[in-house]
């Protein structure tokens, strides 16, 4: 996860391992280079620019929500997929925006300068907040230019991004479900994989090139790059380089960090995911309609869900809280050795410690109500008719009155759109459960003892009878119980009550909670410099936090465990091997199995085999979906969009033997445009090197 201004430390290493490019081809401000080509796609993902025309490639899971919004039961693209066979069938996508890298400053000395030594932590931020106001004033006026300061090494350094974004970006290519999320949850997250996780979009400008919103007199989009596809394949051991967007790793925890993630916080939060997921998923089985309202929904719970299972095996599997430990006796002696440093940093690993025990039980009562309690959905909207309340009790003001109603109303209103009692009331009985099993009966809200004393411990019992008779579950009821708004009969709805409880209890806890994530955070800042200063001789890359990052590696296979290794690529032949008309998840459509057997693969095949999908060791990270993957000459070998299962732990412990890329062949990419899609006129604008 190297930053990409300051490659020129690792071009000897790469060129080493096989590249042929120079650090400066890869950033330059001076000329364009590979990171012209590389966008932040929307909030959270990575695409890649493959042509002058700005032609843009991400997954298929970073397009999902977009081609839902376009999709109708009648009309569903998700479904049955998308092909624009011009640029005017081209779909806009409202909200969506993509983000060039303009460049990056290193402006630690602006932001920390000045600084007197033992200032609290409240004037540091201070400090830091209004020096980078001016730094980003300075650089973003008069320009459509955006522009962050953002810490690095946990605020030891500080950056300047500049950046451009572009908010005209249309949809022009999606393959169906069944392709571009074959092998759905169960598959998620593992290799062997077999899905196509693509989609293309257009990138649209003023006819001058400049950023604008959308208009039918937008242009494409003239890149400053655009990445050169190569058909040539990858062999194992080929050079691999990464450039996208990885979101948040944490490898510079202490050890007691990662047994609070790994012990407390992703248990607990895979327990409350499992509950959700099971009520989701039941729903959606019965009534297959309900797929593409859900689609969004289903796959960002169950992603986290899935990686925090892996997680947990993988930290636990590997030791990694012991190997930690193992780093800091050494840590702590180099540290005793040296009076400078002892002085310095001598307490530091047990301040750690007890502060990571102090943070514990607040973590996991925020935990619980975040994952939890918060998520019953009547529950914030419970708690947004409580305003009303409070204004009723506050105010005879007849205006203020019905000014108050009228809000709830459109608050209800909004609601009830999306809203289906039946699964939040599944829900409610099976988070009740969950605090139940997993929460000490010491710590546990009050509405426990209701739960308790008057439905004899049965927590959906609880739910069912507040179903039946609350306002807040019903649409119509609702209607008709805001009309004539008694605060005092909503503060007798048991909802309301349990609402109030549930945040009582997390307002208990929230002070401490965030009283030592605040200390904890000031620590790391301090350990993390500790460690750059005692380890001088390692090369440190900062974690991830959402600005673009380059990291490379090899194509390898991996042995997965004893006499089991894995091969460091899958097929079509593979994804026909996984063919299962009745699992819904396996369904493989008919046209993409007569393309099998006819066995024409021309330009894209290799020894008469289709190429779907590949792994390498490159390190990446959530935020890393839709990066481009380039080989030793920077042209696009593929597409990542995941990591494998026994490596999920990577974003706290990345462990090079272990942790690998899963990225989409480019080759099967352009063979379902050409031969699927039949849209092989988009072929015509890239740079193909055959
Ligand atoms: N695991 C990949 C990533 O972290 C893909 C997620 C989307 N796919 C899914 N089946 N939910 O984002
Ligand atoms: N699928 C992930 C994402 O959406 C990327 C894979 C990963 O987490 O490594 O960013």
């Amino acid at each position: 996860m190297w930053i990409p201004f300051l490659l020129q430390a690792n071009e000897a290493d790469m060129q080493a391992n096989g590249m042929k490019m120079s650090a400066e081809d890869i950033y330059s401000v001076n000329q364009s280079s590979l990171k012209d080509a590389v966008v932040l796609f929307g909030g959270g993902c990575t695409g890649g620019i493959l042509s002058q025309e700005g032609l843009l490639l991400t997954n298929h899971h970073c397009g999902l929500s977009y081609v839902q919004n376009l999709s109708t039961q009648e009309q569903n693209y998700l479904e049955n997929g998308f092909w624009a066979m011009s640029k005017e069938e081209e779909l806009p996508n409202p909200g969506l925006g993509v983000t060039f890298l303009v460049r990056i400053e290193d402006v630690t000395d602006q932001v920390l300068g000045g600084l007197e030594v033992g200032i609290s932590e409240e004037l540091r931020d201070a400090h830091i907040r209004d020096r980078s106001q001016e730094i980003r004033t300075k650089v973003t006026e008069g320009t459509s230019y955006g522009a962050r300061v953002v810490p690095f090494y946990y605020g030891n350094e500080y950056y300047l991004i500049v950046t451009q974004t572009y908010s005209d970006v249309r949809l022009v290519a999606a393959p169906p479900r069944a392709i571009g999320k074959f092998g759905g949850e169960a598959d998620n997250w593992l290799w062997p994989r077999h899905n196509a996780d693509f989609m293309m979009f257009r990138v649209y400008a003023a006819a001058d090139g400049s950023p604008a919103s959308y208009s039918e007199n937008n242009v494409p989009l003239k890149p400053k790059h655009s990445i050169p596809i190569s058909l040539k394949g990858v062999q194992e051991n080929d050079f691999t380089m990464i450039m996208g967007y990885p979101g948040t790793t944490m490898e510079y925890l202490p050890a007691a960090g990662v047994e609070l993630v790994q012990e407390l916080r992703d248990p607990v939060r895979v327990n409350l995911r499992a509950k959700r997921l099971r009520i989701l998923e039941q729903v959606m089985d019965a009534e297959p309609d309900m797929r593409l309202t859900y689609a969004k929904k289903e796959a960002g719970i169950a992603n986290a869900y899935k990686k925090w299972r892996g997680r947990v095996m993988g930290l636990r599997k590997n030791n990694a809280v012991v190997v930690k430990a193992d780093e800091e006796k050494i840590f702590q002696q180099k540290v005793d050795a040296n009076p400078e440093w002892k002085e310095k940093y001598g307490d530091l690993l047990l301040t750690f410690d007890s502060l990571y025990q102090e943070l514990a039980v607040a973590q996991f009562m925020v935990d619980y109500f975040n994952e939890g309690g918060n998520i019953i959905e009547v529950i914030p909207f419970a708690a947004k008719i409580s305003n009303t309340a409070q204004i009723f009790s506050e105010s005879d003001n007849p205006d203020e009155r019905m000014a108050a109603i009228d809000n709830a109303k459109s608050q209800g209103n909004r609601f009830f759109r999306s809203y289906r009692a039946d699964m939040d009331q599944a829900l409610m009985g099976a988070v009740l459960e969950g605090y139940m099993e997993d929460v000490p009966l010491e710590l546990q809200p009050s509405i426990f003892e209701v739960i308790h004393n008057q439905f004899g411990g049965n927590a959906q019992a609880f739910a069912n009878y507040a179903f039946q008779v609350s306002p807040l579950v019903n649409q119509d009821r609702f209607d008709e119980w805001i009309e004539s708004f008694e605060a005092d009969s909503l503060y007798k709805d048991p909802i309301f009550y349990m609402m109030v409880s549930l945040n009582q209890n997390y307002y208990e806890y929230l002070p401490t909670y965030q009283q030592y994530t605040a200390a904890v955070d000031s620590l790391q800042r301090i350990y993390m410099q500790a460690q750059r200063e005692v380890f001088a001789d390692k090369q440190f890359y900062p974690d991830a936090n959402l600005t673009m990052r380059v990291t490379y590696g090899k194509v390898e296979g991996m042995e997965v465990r004893n006499a089991v290794q894995y091969n460091y690529y899958t097929t079509l032949g593979g994804v026909i091997a996984k063919h299962d008309p009745k699992d819904y998840e396996f369904e493989v459509p008919d046209r993409l199995i007569e393309l099998y057997e006819a066995g024409d693969f021309g330009r894209y095949g290799e020894d008469g085999e289709l190429h779907v999908a590949f792994i390498a060791s490159n390190h990446t990270s959530g935020g890393n979906s839709g990066s481009p993957v380039v080989n030793a000459e920077g042209h696009l070998i593929g597409l990542n969009f995941d990591r494998n299962w026994e490596g999920t732990m990577s974003d706290y412990f990345y462990d090079p033997n272990l942790c690998r890329n899963i990225s989409v062949d480019i080759r099967y990419i352009l063979f379902l445009v050409d031969k699927y899609g039949n849209a092989g006129y988009l072929l015509d604008e890239m740079e193909l090197m055959e």
